[in-house]
């Protein structure tokens, strides 16, 4: 019999609160409806007037999608009238939107409501990435350290719409069924090889990357990587987590910080890639281990395998032979 996401997280003995995990279900109830009917609209762009900017600026500075607009409008209606949400953070606006400060057990949820905007009108991969902590009292801080999340996933809206999930005892991955309109287990735990064959980089920012990054990119073109970037953060990670290898967005020119988001785009994929057996650093150290000082703040990104990411901390240390 299929095993739908809502009962993979009722069975799953994870560390939410255990009277508290029929709420938790309910709250990943919220995220994969907004997530079909954002698929909804990306299966039909074209046809429905849904290409194309918006016509606004967001917090970012980053010319707004119509789907990006949507896809947050989306989360927004499926999640605020959940009782267990208490905060709603998203990329898209540029304020935390508090929805219940009453009593404690609720859940914050930190989301990307649309990552790779660039890529929708030209028919490319692109996803939702979601991140959920534990608020215990309304008082406590909204910023926490990404070894806090409880869990953490991304939807990638391929060839197929695939959702994938972490509540801290393993990665699981789940295919959307069009004739059950469910997401449907296809990927029992899945583990990030422990070495791959691809490094994935904007090459066109290579001539500002730190020293040590490009000693380490030269030294895997040396071993015959190959280059794949689909520049949707959530496709080139979704490759990464099932074929191994590395992703990095480091600082450039135009970022120095990185580009990518911290709350809602490096740390619910660190978590996933540890959780699957990789590593996911900063350049400097664990993404996990990062105290946040802002909801919108920018952090360098390199994830991947093991043997890679090995590799990289030794080109860091200026170690690479
Ligand atoms: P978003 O669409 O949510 O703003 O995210 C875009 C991000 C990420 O998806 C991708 O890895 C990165 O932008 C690509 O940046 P470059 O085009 O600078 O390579
Ligand atoms: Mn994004
Ligand atoms: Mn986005």
């Amino acid at each position: 019999m299929i095993v739908t996401v809502q009962q993979h997280i009722l069975q799953q003995q994870s560390d939410l609160f255990p009277e508290a995990r029929g709420r938790f279900s309910s709250l990943l109830s919220g995220i994969t409806l907004a997530t079909k009917m954002i698929q909804a609209k990306i299966r039909r762009a074209g046809l429905v007037d849904i290409l194309g900017t918006a016509g606004e600026v967001n917090v970012q500075g980053e010319t707004q999608q119509k789907l990006d607009v949507f896809a947050n409008q989306a989360l927004l209606h499926c999640l605020s009238p959940r009782e267990s949400v208490a905060v709603l953070v998203s990329e898209e606006n540029e304020q935390p939107l508090t929805i219940d400060r009453s009593e404690s057990g609720k859940y914050v949820i930190v989301f990307d409501p649309l990552d790779g905007s660039s890529n929708i009108d030209v028919n490319v991969s692109v996803g939702t990435i979601f991140s959920i902590f534990r608020r215990d009292s309304p008082d406590e801080p909204l910023l926490k350290p990404g070894y806090e999340q409880v869990a953490a996933g991304y939807v990638v809206y391929g060839s197929s719409t695939i959702f994938v999930y972490t509540a801290g005892q393993g990665v699981y991955g789940f295919t959307l069924d069009p004739d059950v309109g469910a997401f449907v287990l296809s990927y029992d735990r899945v583990m990030m090889p422990d070495s791959g064959r691809y490094y994935s980089v904007n090459e066109a920012n290579a001539d500002s990357f730190p020293l040590a990054y490009r000693s380490y990119l030269a030294r895997l073109r040396q071993q015959s990587y190959s280059s794949r970037y689909i520049g949707s953060l959530v496709a080139d990670f979704h490759r990464t987590l099932l074929k191994g290898g590395v992703f990095l967005y480091p600082p450039t020119r135009d970022n120095p910080r990185g580009k990518l988001r911290l709350l809602y785009e490096a740390n619910p994929l660190a978590f996933l890639a540890e959780q699957a057996g990789g590593r996911a650093s900063n350049g400097y150290g664990r993404i996990l281990d990062i105290q946040p000082t802002a909801i919108h703040q920018r952090t360098p990104l390199i994830m991947g395998s093991r043997h890679e990411m090995d590799e990289f901390d030794r080109a860091m240390s200026g170690s690479l032979n």
